[in-house]
């Protein structure tokens, strides 16, 4: 084979080689193995020397052509590689941004806290400010200033946890009632939220630890129509505007006179229910005349003031207002429960 054929046959090789090569890296190889110092193209340029005078121009300006080719197919196929490989990057990177997000479970209040914060709005509404109280308690604010001393029969409705023989899980945050008036002069116009504790079993009706929310108006000449109103407004807050309430005479040893109070069934508007077990009328709050003792206990004159107070169960309200039939569900931070409120 002459020079000439075998410069032909390298073309037509390289050319073969160089459009089935898929990689970069074949390309190199390539290069080496055809152009590289130990290259075929160069092992037949090596060969030059035996040419006659006339055959070496013209071989060597073939030479130079079959080599520009070559280093021309590299190039070209070397960009179409790199095209290839951009688009099958750009393919396998492709982000569908109609596709859903991933999100976080959004958290809410709980069903207790909200009627309390509502409850809270409406008296701060009407002038109460908001007072605390301790829920580990003296034995005397909870029970003795409120006319329950030692060995009074109404304790045995309130058993509570111990910490010491005078110190105790309040039973009711009629416990604040002391520590306000003992602490601040009438006008005194306060409600009090939070926990409370007794010694019961928990079922579908009680639980050991529970909410309440405590009122305590005291001032110059209030009567018990001022306490009646105020409870009419509560009502038709709490329970919807055509609801009715009835006071029915009761005892609490703190108040006298005293009252539980019925406000008419919002489920049936006081025809009678299943809600209302067909009474028409449920209990939602005890309330009274704050007793004169309690007052003069804490250095109020009664002959000169007068006040009233209530006290209302927040997880009884939120099963009325929510529908639910098991307090237990209020503890169990089941968030499927939770979420519907
Ligand atoms: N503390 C009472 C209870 O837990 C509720 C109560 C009744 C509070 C009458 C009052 C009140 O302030 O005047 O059963």
């Amino acid at each position: 084979m002459g020079m000439k054929e075998m410069l032909e046959d390298i073309r037509c090789k390289f050319e073969e080689k160089v459009s089935e090569s898929q990689e970069l890296s074949q390309l190199e190889e390539l290069r080496v193995a055809f152009l590289g110092k130990k290259g075929e193209l160069t092992g037949v340029l090596r060969g030059m020397g035996q040419l006659s005078a006339e055959e070496r121009p013209v071989v060597g300006q073939m030479a130079n052509e079959v080599r520009a080719f070559m280093e021309g197919k590299l190039a070209a196929r070397k960009e179409e590689l790199a095209a290839k490989a951009l688009d099958e990057k750009l393919a396998k990177e492709a982000l569908d941004v109609t596709m859903p997000g991933k999100t976080r479970a959004k958290g809410s209040l709980h069903p207790i806290n909200q009627i309390s914060d509502e409850m809270k709005d409406l008296f701060i509404g009407m002038g109460y400010e908001i007072a605390d109280g301790p829920e580990i308690e003296y034995d005397y604010y909870n029970f003795e200033a409120l006319n329950l001393p030692e060995g009074h029969p109404a304790r045995d409705t309130q058993d509570t946890f111990y910490i010491t023989e005078k110190m105790l899980l309040r039973t009711q945050t009629s416990s604040v009632q002391i520590h306000v008036m003992e602490n601040k002069k009438p006008p005194i116009r306060i409600i009090c939220p939070g926990k409370v504790y007794r010694a019961d079993n928990m079922d579908a009706t009680h639980s050991p630890i529970f909410h309440q929310i405590e009122g305590l108006v005291v001032d110059k000449g209030v009567t018990m129509g001022d306490l009646k109103g105020t409870l009419e407004v509560y009502a038709r807050h709490m329970f919807g505007p055509e609801t009715k309430i009835r006071l029915r005479p009761h005892h609490f040893p703190f108040t006298e006179p005293s009252a539980e109070v019925d406000v008419s069934c919002w489920a049936c508007g006081g025809k009678g229910c299943r809600v209302c077990k067909g009474e028409g009328w449920i209990e939602v709050l005890g309330c009274g005349m704050v007793h004169p003792d309690v007052l003069k206990r804490c250095g109020i004159d009664p002959k000169e003031y007068s006040g009233f107070a209530f006290g209302i169960g927040i997880e009884r309200t939120a099963m009325a207002r929510f529908g639910v039939t098991d307090l237990r569900q209020f503890f169990e931070g089941d968030a499927r429960f939770l979420s519907q409120f």
